[in-house]
């Protein structure tokens, strides 16, 4: 008898489609870069190089600011509905490629391909639908008299732990508003932005309206610094951040920066601990921690301290690490060797300090950049563990008696990014997250994400909101 099923691969399976070398998109074309250079992409997992992509200089970022400064005198012009039709085609293209897309995601940056397949991809398309539907609804999102103009040419830089969710975060908001973009890449991790390229240039969107500009923290610097850009997105560590906001200053030039974090996942005694457990390990290791909002902070109430550390034990042993490609992996690899030598650096800090360290007993592949899930116990605020971003599957564990000090220590950190709170109580839970200085606050649970939600920072995490209504807000001038 046939099947009412058609046989689809399992994602894991799917082979992306691969260029030996990848050019510079821009003004809708693939073109070499002025500098002939080229750099390598490697498969973090095995260390073999995948594919070559161009180096871009200040030359190239010229031609692509000058492309897409064109493109905005007809993007800017469209109807809101043309527009809208457009960011459409860009949502509904990820959604069919998505599985290609996610192979690529795991290959390129190592994380879990269920993480890639379940999260990054069908959420970057989410991102699109939901800003496509906000393009001809502009008038509505910014108060009464007054209207919503586009800044003009964005410079947008991305990071290299979710490269195509955090370019989709970036341009799905843009082009809505009617800006026009030229996109960084991260060194590591280019490949989703480049078959993004593809798809748009297949979705006939017109040429300059997004320029990908790849290369290293210097293509960055050449675009933070050119003149034709009005606006520059930055995703990134605290410190180019830092950089970024110097250059900006006294330009007219408008930024939002979206940095690190060193998030406090409060956990009470009376929390449902089955899932609160759940809610730490999702928290911390969700991406290897290569996560802005991770948290990687766990403040536990005294009294419940020894049973969630025991339980924690049990359940990292459990979590598989190895290939990011099998749809069983949990723990994928470490993104890049200079990642993985600082997570190694601030745990050999965290155990000379006079932390405890406990570590997931596993077999390492041979080749690839891996490091076992891994917490600190004995941790003092001081460690350098509990202040500073490991960017990896790292926690520290620090206990508290009362809410008032489950809120000072919380806060006491220079970001302010995200927290967790785990409570029965729901009145506590609203005390907690009123009194915690973070973007976001999630009750209950972690790591939860919605295109129609605001995220950004407070303190050294950043300023400037992404998603939702918000994130409209920082690609608009008003008139
Ligand atoms: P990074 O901040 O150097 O890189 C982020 C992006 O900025 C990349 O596209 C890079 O090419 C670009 N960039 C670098 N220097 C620049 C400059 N001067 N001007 C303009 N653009 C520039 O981050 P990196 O070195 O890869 O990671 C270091 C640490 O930063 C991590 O260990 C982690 O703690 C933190 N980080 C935080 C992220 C977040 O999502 N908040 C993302 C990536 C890293
Ligand atoms: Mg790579």
């Amino acid at each position: 008898m046939a099947t009412a099923f058609a046989y689809a691969p399992a994602p894991e399976r799917v082979r992306p489609h691969l260029r030996e070398r990848y050019g510079l998109f821009i003004d809708g074309k693939w073109v070499s870069p002025k500098s002939e250079r080229y750099m390598e992409t490697i498969n973090p997992a095995d260390e073999t190089k995948i594919a070559e992509v161009a180096y871009g200089d200040a030359e190239d970022v010229d031609r692509a600011v000058r492309a897409a400064r064109k493109g905005f005198e007809r993007w800017s012009k469209l109807t809101a509905a043309d527009r809208a039709k457009y960011i459409y085609r860009i949502a509904r293209a990820i959604t069919e490629r998505s599985r290609e897309l996610a192979v690529l995601e795991s290959l390129d940056g190592g994380k879990p391909i269920r993480e890639s397949r379940d999260f990054d991809i069908p959420t970057s398309a989410a991102h699109f639908f939901y800003y496509a539907g906000w393009a001809d609804k502009l008038e509505w999102a910014v108060r009464a008299g007054h209207v919503a103009k586009p800044i003009g040419v964005c410079g947008q830089i991305v990071p290299w732990n979710f490269p195509l969710l955090m370019a989709a975060w970036k341009l799905a908001p843009a082009l809505a508003c009617g800006n026009t973009v030229v996109l960084k890449p991260a060194e590591t991790t280019p490949l989703t932005a480049l078959a993004l390229a593809q798809i748009i240039a297949e979705a006939d969107i017109p040429p300059g309206v997004v320029n990908v500009v790849t290369g290293d923290g210097s293509t960055g610097a050449a675009l933070v610094d050119h003149d034709g850009v009005d606006k520059i997105a930055f995703t990134g560590s605290t410190d180019v951040g830092k950089i970024i906001q110097r250059r900006i200053a006294g330009t007219g030039k408008r930024l939002t920066l979206e940095l690190g974090g060193k998030a406090a996942n409060v956990v009470f005694e009376d929390a449902p601990l089955d899932q609160a457990i759940e809610g730490i390990v999702q928290g911390i290791y969700f991406n290897q921690g290569h996560v802005c909002c991770a948290g990687s902070r766990l403040l536990v109430e005294e009294s419940v301290h020894d049973d969630i550390v025991a339980r924690l034990t049990d359940r990292i042993q459990t979590l598989r690490l190895g290939d990011p490609l099998d749809k069983n992996t949990d723990i994928g690899a470490i993104n890049s060797l200079p990642q993985l030598e600082k997570i190694r650096e601030l745990v050999s800090s965290g155990i000379e300090q006079g932390a405890t360290f406990v570590q997931a007993e596993c077999e390492l592949p041979k080749r690839g950049y891996f490091f076992p899930a891994s917490f600190f116990t004995n941790v003092q605020t001081s460690h350098r563990i509990a202040r500073e971003e490991i960017f990896g599957p790292v926690l520290a564990i620090i206990t508290f008696r009362t809410p008032d000090e489950a809120i000072e220590k919380a806060n006491n950190t220079p970001y302010g990014l995200s927290a967790g709170v785990w409570t029965a109580e729901g009145s506590k839970n609203m005390w907690i997250a009123q009194h915690l200085r973070a973007g976001v606050v999630w009750c209950n649970t972690f790591n939860k994400f919605d295109p129609s939600s605001p995220f950004g920072g407070y303190k050294e995490s950043g300023f400037g909101r992404e998603g939702g209504v918000h994130g409209l807000h920082e690609y608009l001038a008003l008139a």
